[in-house]
């Protein structure tokens, strides 16, 4: 089917009161195996690629993630995921995806603004959703690396969301990416999300969502990954961030992990294999069955 934009998935998870979700891609197996389990579940999905994603793989990468998402009957938007600047957004744009980040969240409020609305009015003429980011997550984010957690401000965020017009916003509430969320207790400041909630009409969307499942996190190391104290974001929290009005939510350390494990795991039981479409096959798999259970946690099955 034609691609998505990634507005019109969140309007409607957002009467249905569930999350579409967001999953990025960095080569062929990563994308078959999003666009699999999306097509196995009967689920919209965001097909997003970073920066980094489009560096590594070209707009190739892009295309073939167009390719897939035509393909199918599921709705599919591919999405820029942290568009670093306006030129990289209008790239994309051009390029024929249906939903863009861009990510100003580093920058003092009013140029996060003047940038996003530059973003939004771009984007509106081809009929793509904005998405852009008030707060920062702590650690790495593309090129900007973030100390300390800067949460979201509610009312900032309701300001923010007035003059750009931005279609969804992500919010700081506690997560980070990556496999090391947490030092102690995994904890989301869903206080926060219910003042964000309450104050912004737009969809809400949650960055650094991984789960970091301790027996994915086993299964690496099982097969020699060094992932000592890795921790994510527990289910049972997502849900509730569902509750509050998160709509989109972001998943990609998980896919990581399970394609490591996977590819160690052949590896070490096949020493003699050298195909590597024999070596990734299983990773796929893995990756495949981390998304279709996202999508069942998110409310998204069967929303197409
Ligand atoms: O936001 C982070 C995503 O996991 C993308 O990561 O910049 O390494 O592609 P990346
Ligand atoms: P994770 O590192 O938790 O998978 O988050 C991914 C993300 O937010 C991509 O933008
Ligand atoms: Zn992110």
């Amino acid at each position: 089917m034609v691609l998505v934009s990634g507005k019109v998935l969140l309007q409607k998870a957002k009467k249905g009161c569930y999350a579409v979700g967001a999953f990025n891609t960095n080569n062929l197996e990563i994308t078959t195996a999003i666009v699999a389990a999306a097509v196995e579940t009967n689920a919209p999905v965001f097909l997003q690629l970073s920066s980094g994603a489009l560096k590594y793989g070209g707009f190739e990468l892009a295309g073939l993630a167009i390719a897939f998402a035509k393909k199918v009957h599921v709705p599919i938007a591919v999405h820029l995921d942290h568009g670093p600047s306006f030129e990289v957004a209008r790239e994309c744009i051009g390029f024929g995806f249906s939903s863009v980040m861009i990510d100003g969240s580093a920058l003092p409020f009013d140029k996060n603004v003047s940038l996003t609305k530059k973003v939004v009015a771009a984007a509106s003429a081809k009929k793509v959703s904005v998405e852009a980011e008030l707060g920062q997550l702590k650690g790495r984010e593309d090129e900007v690396f973030s100390a300390t957690h800067t949460y979201t401000d509610p009312s900032a965020a309701a300001k923010f969301v007035r003059l750009t017009k931005v279609g969804s916003l992500a919010v700081a509430i506690g997560t980070s990416h990556g496999a090391y969320k947490f030092k102690g207790a995994p904890k989301i400041d869903l206080q926060r999300l219910k003042e964000i909630g309450k104050l912004v009409d737009v969809p809400i969307v949650l960055h650094g969502a991984s789960s970091v499942p301790n027996s994915l996190v086993a299964e690496a190391n099982r097969y020699g990954a060094k992932l000592a104290n890795a921790k994510g974001v527990p289910e049972v929290q997502i849900k509730k961030a569902i509750k509050l009005g998160v709509c989109k939510v972001n998943e990609d350390t998980d896919l990581r992990i399970a394609f490591a494990a996977a590819v160690r795991k052949f590896l070490k039981e096949n020493p003699s294999a050298y195909d590597p479409r024999e070596i990734l096959s299983p990773a796929t798999e893995a990756m495949k069955s981390v998304v279709m259970r996202r999508i069942k946690v998110l409310g998204s099955e069967g929303k197409v």
